[in-house]
């Protein structure tokens, strides 16, 4: 146990020693508020080292930050994940309210030794993050604001901020942005990693819309990042391998018309078909896309998955397309779909901030339910669907979700955006390393038995080794949905410049190797 008193006692003797680096300013100032612990749980030793370090940061953190120990309710629901498997553990969490809080607490941590790491939205699921043991989650919710520059062309918005306040807040005032799909996952996390969104087609990755961003390194001093700054190396590396670089406080991010980028209206459309139709629907996929030549409005995804009212038996191939206009400009494709005789058909005629949502990727869905159950995925790409693989994959899906019942709601992935907007953008200009790729694929194995683990596991691999049977060239894995079990290359890219790019960023940024925790690069 640990009393709050402790947390109050107002200690400085050694802050001489650790506080080597000149800190911002920070305009709230004084008080901080750290909870009384619950039973603090984890190893004697991080016990007592976390609790010589709130003794020193709770009297220094601003106003309205706040400190949680493992054992409170609070803690509990601040660490709760999208999903189960190898979670990162930890034994506090600092919600800090102004960037010098973040600083403070990156360079005590690091004085007690103890591992540290931002959270935004809770959907990291790469199996690295389990390695993470017994440290400090820097919880970013407080870093929420989004404001519009006076020309609206661009926004800072706080680094902890959430893809729909980001929707909602813009559309408010005739403003759109690529922000990731899923409506619960953050901004930044995502664009980390590169960042794929509805909108990518006409503007690129969520990662190409950044122009600037403050960013607290692992050393705790804080940098502002951008083509034009010192740190333009860096900039480069957090476009596509930015967790392994530093906390990202707040981002200057391009934004744009409604009116000018393609306008409000969306339309939504399910065709659900049975099997037997797979062949036709990934050659008619082939066919719009067109090797990333297809229409920017255009957008599929294709799920294999279970649907017991359409077919008792095997599973469906569901396709779930959008397309950025009204239903009768989208009535060409949607009428290919028919002519291929979907079992059933829903069109919903929308706009841009309703298809998060209708895609099963709302806040209301089942994507933004966290703590339940895990969910495995093993991502891989392909310029053009090989529809003898697909089938192949088909028949895999069908035999392990009939096989082990436990996996029945898992689904397969087919992800077919836009990626003209992407392939744009010079491939060399980004640390992401996927400009080729049309189309992004991953089984995502869902369960609720821990006990699965291994099972589920295996199931994924098979999976994938299918899938690269049925492709030339190596892996390429989206590292924001890699299962962790991939090479550096497959992460970050297979030209061996781009490996040692990164590294040296590595040594030059993260010397001490702090942090290693989410698909980390070895320096
Ligand atoms: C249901 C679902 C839908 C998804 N949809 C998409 C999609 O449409 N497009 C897409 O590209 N990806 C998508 N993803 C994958 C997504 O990009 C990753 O899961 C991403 O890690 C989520 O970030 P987060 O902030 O929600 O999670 P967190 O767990 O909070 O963050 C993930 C990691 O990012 C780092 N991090 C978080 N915040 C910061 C920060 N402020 N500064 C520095 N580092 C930070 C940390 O290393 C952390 O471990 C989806 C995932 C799920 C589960
Ligand atoms: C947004 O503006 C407010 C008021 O000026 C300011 O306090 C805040 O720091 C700004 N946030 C960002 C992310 O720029
Ligand atoms: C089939 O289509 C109808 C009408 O669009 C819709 O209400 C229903 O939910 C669909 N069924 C499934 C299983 O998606
Ligand atoms: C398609 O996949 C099959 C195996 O599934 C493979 O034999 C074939 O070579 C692949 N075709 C192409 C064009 O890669």
């Amino acid at each position: 146990m640990v009393s709050s008193k402790a947390f109050l006692a107002f200690s400085l003797k050694c802050l001489a020693s650790f506080v080597t680096i000149q800190l911002s300013s920070c305009s709230v100032a004084a008080a901080a508020t750290v909870l009384p612990a619950g039973n603090l749980e984890g190893s004697a030793d991080a016990a007592m080292r976390i609790n010589k370090m709130t003794d020193k940061l709770g009297p220094q953190l601003s106003q309205g930050a706040l400190v949680y120990l493992s054992g409170s309710d609070k803690f509990d629901i601040l660490t709760e994940r999208w999903q189960l498997f190898a979670p990162p553990t930890f034994i506090a969490v600092v919600v800090p309210r102004c960037e010098r809080d973040v600083q403070l607490t990156i360079q005590l941590a690091n004085w007690f030794g103890l591992p540290w790491l931002a959270i935004s939205g809770h959907h990291g699921s790469i199996n690295s993050l389990g390695t993470f043991k017994l440290g400090i989650q820097i919880s970013m919710e407080s870093f929420n604001d989004i404001n519009l520059s006076a020309d609206g062309r661009t926004a800072r918005i706080g680094g902890g901020t959430l893809s729909k306040k980001i929707t909602d807040t813009l559309w408010a005032k005739g403003k759109q942005t690529v922000t990731g799909a899923c409506e619960c996952t953050s901004l930044v996390g995502p664009m980390l990693g590169g960042g794929h969104g509805w909108l990518q087609g006409r503007n690129g990755l969520s990662a190409d819309q950044l122009i600037e961003a403050r960013v607290v390194l692992p050393n705790g001093q804080l940098v502002t990042v951008s083509e034009h700054s010192e740190y333009r190396d860096l900039f480069w590396a957090l476009k596509g391998a930015g967790h392994n670089f530093g906390v990202v406080i707040e981002v200057k991010y391009k934004v744009y018309d409604v009116s000018n980028n393609g306008g409000r209206d969306w339309t939504y459309a399910n065709l659900i078909f049975k099997q037997d139709k797979l062949e036709a629907v990934f050659g008619l996929v082939n066919k719009i896309t067109n090797n990333g030549e297809g229409d920017v409005a255009y957008i599929d995804f294709v799920w294999f998955q279970r649907v017991a009212e359409i077919d008792a038996k095997l599973p469906v191939v569901s396709v779930y397309m959008l397309y950025q206009g009204t239903p009768q400009k989208a009535q060409n494709y949607i009428d290919m779909y028919k002519a291929l005789g979907p079992a059933n058909i829903t069109i919903v005629k929308t706009d841009y901030t309703q298809i998060s949502s209708l895609t099963g990727n709302g806040n209301d869905g089942i994507a933004c339910v966290h703590g339940e159950y895990s969910a495995l995925r093993f991502p891989t790409g392909f310029k053009t669907y090989n529809l003898t693989t697909n089938r192949k994959l088909f028949n895999k899906f069908a035999d392990i979700t009939s096989q082990q019942p436990a996996f029945a709601n898992s689904f397969f992935l087919f992800e077919d955006y836009s990626t003209r907007g992407v392939s744009a953008v010079d491939a060399d200009s980004t640390a992401f390393p996927d400009r080729f790729n049309h189309h992004l694929i991953s089984p995502v194995i869902i369960y609720f038995d821990s006990s699965l683990n291994d099972q589920a596991v295996q199931a994924g691999q098979e999976l994938r080794k299918i899938a690269l049977e049925g492709k030339s060239g190596p892996l390429n894995a989206y590292v924001n949905y890699a299962h962790g079990d991939e090479s550096e290359e497959d992460w970050y890219g297979h030209e061996k410049w781009r490996i040692q790019r990164l590294k040296s960023l590595k040594k030059k940024y993260d010397p001490d190797n702090k942090l290693v925790y989410y698909a980390p690069i070895k320096a």
